[in-house]
């Protein structure tokens, strides 16, 4: 029975570019939905699966992202000695939530590669990547089923879901066999095909469970796709070492690298909120009934 996964890795060096001006100084991470920076509920979802150590892999740029996870002597000191308890430990929490380690990816030399400086740290176990434009909904449990679903396989899992078919051509692609409920087994991958060239409409999510042996495989793979080292071409060579299954699931993603799903991610969250969507949600109707 394979060891349970105690670690992830969040790869957090991209520029943000579909984001700009707001990127422009602050990283896209650290773009809040509602109160909180997405990488936040990212982390979150880590922890709620069992993870316990971190790493995210930033570049320049990227102090903020550090900061947040970190320990804020000054504000916790001001907080206390105003009283204000609740924001004090809102912010205190951060920091305890899991071991939470950074390096930097010096050049922007592709995901595989970004994944790849997480070896000496991740060692010889299987491990998660959470790719943090993907946002998950904190109920989905997509995550943790990957980790049942690794642990009752010893092999990678990719999250996959159905997506439209002019829209293949955002993801990575996959050519499966039928396995069992929502699993598949992966026949092989593509990054970002055109969508005459894809071998299904099934994408890959921003949720991968790799095995150690993804190492080798990146070490082994040559620029792909826009020059970079494509991870889903290092999960492509893994398939000649060993069995890669898909995960399939169709709800509860959001694409927060995108303006519209980080509207849709925003609104979706603010309603939930006890303290702010019953307001919210009369707005909202007044906004769509045009007033
Ligand atoms: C990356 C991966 C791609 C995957 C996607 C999921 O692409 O390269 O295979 O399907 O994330 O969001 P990116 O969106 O970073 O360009």
């Amino acid at each position: 029975m394979p060891r349970s996964v105690r670690k992830a890795v969040i790869p957090a060096a991209g520029l943000g570019t579909r984001f700009l001006p707001a990127t422009k100084a602050v990283p896209k991470e650290m773009l809040p939905l509602v109160d909180k920076p997405s990488i936040q509920y990212v982390v979150e979802e880590a922890v709620a699966a069992g993870i316990t150590d971190i790493l995210i892999i930033t570049g320049r740029g990227k102090r903020d992202v550090e900061d947040h996870f970190d320990r804020s002597v000054e504000l916790e000191a001001f907080l206390r000695e105003a009283g204000k308890e609740e924001e004090l430990n809102t912010v205190r929490a951060i920091s305890g939530l899991a071991q939470i380690h950074f390096i930097r990816q010096g050049q922007p030399l592709g995901l595989g590669h970004a994944i790849g400086l997480a070896r000496h740290h991740v060692g010889d176990e299987s491990f998660a990547v959470m790719l943090p434009d993907d946002l998950c909904h904190p109920k989905s449990a997509i995550l943790s089923g990957m980790l049942v679903a690794h642990q009752q396989t010893g092999a990678s899992v990719l999250c996959l879901k159905q997506v439209d078919h002019r829209e293949v051509s955002l993801y990575g692609c996959v050519a499966f066999d039928g396995y069992n409920g929502s699993m598949v087994q992966v026949r092989d991958l593509v990054e970002k095909p055109a969508p005459e060239d894809a071998p299904s409409d099934l994408g890959v999510m921003g949720r991968y469970v790799l095995t150690p042996a993804i190492f080798d495989a990146i070490a082994a793979t040559r620029p792909g796709r826009g020059g970079e080292i494509q991870l889903t071409d290092a999960i492509r060579g893994l398939l000649d070492r060993e069995p890669v299954f898909g995960y399939t699931f169709s709800e509860g993603r959001f694409d927060v690298g995108n303006k519209l799903d980080f509207l849709k991610a925003t609104v979706a969250f603010a309603l939930e909120r006890d303290d702010l969507g019953p307001e919210f949600r009369s707005f909202l109707e007044e906004v769509v009934r045009g007033r």
